[in-house]
């Protein structure tokens, strides 16, 4: 989870600027730089993504929630990578980089929040469906932003072997990351990177007890205890103001719609 050393950074912006603003989407897995490329990674992941939403779409009850589950377990440690490692790596080669990174950490910031509201509301209710509405609506704008504007300027400044480093450290920092939505932690380091390990921990825990929740009736009220104390263990974590560190306030809680 550190962020690239000033060493790397310099070798990032003596790059060469390549010439594709073409969609990563329109891309050969040649053009994007290979296999290992981030974005390569970075596209394989939207794919997966939109099969989770579909999986999201048509289930229902304890089926749905086991899926949402699964998206969660993609999205919010894609999401937690690319803040902590590549969008940092954006602004130091792009002079816009940080307003076209902002962008994106506000749509992950609305993921998070509506994400934090789904979990409160119960099966069944009406607003549950127009919060999945919402949230699916907002990943998949996340995925174009990504795909079609933000990566491809990032492949314009980086060489294929620089996309290839940092998409093995992207991969590394996404295996290791939190699992749920933490709306009130910043989206840039150094409040994120504070947060990941803490957070991952109880996120990971809490899946793994809900999965034993809903497949063994028996250890479900013992399960789900424990999962909640872990959740509120998360909230308080979440409150501590080293984790606050690096937020730009039109990703704060709270921000009003003229800062947003
Ligand atoms: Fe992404
Ligand atoms: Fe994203």
């Amino acid at each position: 989870m550190t962020p690239a050393s000033s060493d790397d950074l310099d070798g990032l912006r003596e790059a060469t600027p390549a010439a594709p603003t073409l969609s990563v989407a329109a891309q050969t897995v040649q053009q994007l730089g290979g296999e290992g490329s981030l974005l390569v990674r970075q596209r394989r992941d939207h794919a997966v993504l939109e099969g989770l939403l579909q999986a999201v779409d048509r289930t229902q009850g304890e089926q749905q929630d086991e899926a949402l589950t699964r998206l969660g377990r993609l999205v919010f440690p894609h999401a937690y990578a690319e803040e902590t490692v590549v969008w940092p790596v954006l602004r130091a080669v792009l002079p816009d980089g940080n307003a076209l990174t902002e962008r994106n950490e506000q749509e992950h910031q609305d993921i998070n929040e509506l994400w934090t509201q789904l979990e409160t509301t119960p099966t069944g209710a009406p607003a549950r469906a127009e919060l999945l509405e919402r949230i699916s609506t907002l990943l998949r704008q996340d995925a174009r932003d990504e795909e079609d504007v933000l990566l491809p300027r990032l492949q314009a400044a980086l060489t294929h072997e620089q996309l290839r480093r940092l998409g093995r450290a992207w991969g590394l920092v996404r295996r290791t990351a939190p699992t749920r939505p933490h709306a009130l932690v910043s989206r840039r380091p150094p409040g994120n990177l504070l947060s990941g390990l803490p957070l991952a921990a109880l996120d990971r825990s809490r899946d793994a007890l809900d999965r034993t929740s809903r497949a063994t009736p028996t250890l479900a009220v013992a399960c789900s205890g424990t999962s909640r104390a872990l959740a509120l263990l998360a909230g308080a974590i979440e409150h501590l103001p080293p984790l606050k560190q690096g937020e730009r306030p039109s990703t704060h809680l709270g921000r009003t719609d003229a800062a947003s």
